[in-house]
């Protein structure tokens, strides 16, 4: 596949400067098509029944293996949950965390993750987002490292691997920003999360979590496919695997979707988007002050010189998408495969004009 035929893929590209994957990645006009075909489908044929199930279940087979080819890990250790924020509450919780614990996370986070965290009881220990004051934040009551491997606000890519083997203490990563946007190898972590509707180009309402060790992490929310059987009593035998920590139903629609949405892909994307987002950071750092470090992301987050906010909106009336990052005095665009060099003279010819 070439990059136009590509990038042909996402109607949303036709008109606009699509540079938020960060939230919502474009949908492939297959992706629509996906999930309206199975809508009829559902429609038509019902939702009920022998054959309808096996649908949904063969759907969710094949959901779970493309969520562990691009994480890089077995698919018996892949859990379908809803998002990243539900992935890091069936960990946390699982952990059975008390005042006595320790978890520690960055002053950079997204609240997906650190709303589990703070509501786990244990105490939490924030420090900068650096793998070298994480480490110094380690103490005996240490039981999670909980952090993002790629930081959503400044873009910055924390070397987990170095901290996970440094300290010997589990680790949850927080993988919205990195899944699908760089290659990543999630077994050599405790606890990995996915958020397809982001770089992966999914429907929202999915997400996937590596579970290295099913067994040791004790099942807290059972949905109602972590059974392998149960009594009436509730008494229940769980599932082998990752699969008991699946976090309830997903519709057809976007069970269908998302298999879809993982076919539009080509081979060359991490390396095609590594390098766009390269060429994005050489254009906006002539224009604006840009804190992301060059080669970390796929994200590109700078400091607007004059309001964030009306900047957002100025440069959305040009049609040119990217975001702000609340509270922060920042706007981040964020790049994607699909990202043409036209997409960022937009972004640059419009920093241009309104930061004059
Ligand atoms: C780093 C990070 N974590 C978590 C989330 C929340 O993701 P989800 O909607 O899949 O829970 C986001 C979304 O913006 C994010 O950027």
């Amino acid at each position: 596949m070439t990059f136009e035929e590509a990038r042909a893929q996402f109607p949303v590209l036709e008109r606009y400067a699509y540079l938020n994957a960060g939230t919502n990645g474009p949908l492939a006009a297959a992706t629509s098509a996906a999930m309206v075909e199975e809508l009829e489908r559902e429609s038509r044929d019902g939702r009920s029944g022998s054959r309808w199930i096996e649908r949904i279940l063969s759907l969710r087979d094949e959901v779970r293996r493309g969520l562990a080819a691009v994480i890089g890990v077995d698919a018996a250790h892949v859990a379908l949950t809803e998002s990243t924020s539900r992935s890091c509450a069936i960990v946390v919780s699982g952990l059975d965390l008390t005042g006595d614990d320790e978890i520690v996370t960055t002053d950079q986070e997204h609240f997906g993750l650190i709303g589990s965290a703070y509501a786990s009881g244990a105490r939490v220990v924030v420090t900068d987002a650096d793998e070298d004051a994480i480490l110094a934040a380690i103490t005996p009551r240490t039981r999670l490292i909980a952090t993002s491997h790629i930081l959503w606000t400044t873009g910055r890519r924390l070397d987990l691997a170095r901290v996970r083997e440094r300290s010997g203490v589990p680790v949850l990563v927080d993988g919205a920003q990195s899944a699908g946007a760089v290659e990543v190898a999630a077994g050599g972590f405790d606890f990995y999360t996915v958020s397809p509707q982001k770089w992966l180009c999914g429907p929202e309402q999915t997400g996937g979590l590596y579970v290295r060790d099913p067994e040791r992490l004790r099942l807290a929310t059972p949905g109602h496919f972590a059974a392998a059987s149960y009594e009436p009593s509730g008494a229940f035998e769980p599932k082998p695997g990752a699969a008991r920590f699946d976090s309830g139903f997903t519709a057809g629609p976007t069970l269908a979707g998302l298999v879809a949405a993982l076919g539009t892909h080509p081979d060359w994307r991490y390396e095609r988007a590594a390098a766009t987002a390269a060429r994005c950071h050489e254009l906006l750092s002539e224009l604006v002050e840009v804190v992301t470090p060059p080669g970390h992301s796929t994200l590109v987050a700078f400091r607007p010189s004059g309001d964030p906010t009306e900047l957002v909106a100025a440069l959305d009336r040009q049609d040119v998408i990217v975001r702000e990052l609340p509270g922060r005095n920042l706007v981040r665009a964020a790049v994607g495969w699909w990202t043409n060099e036209d997409d960022l003279q937009r972004l640059a010819a419009g920093l241009e004009t309104l930061t004059q």
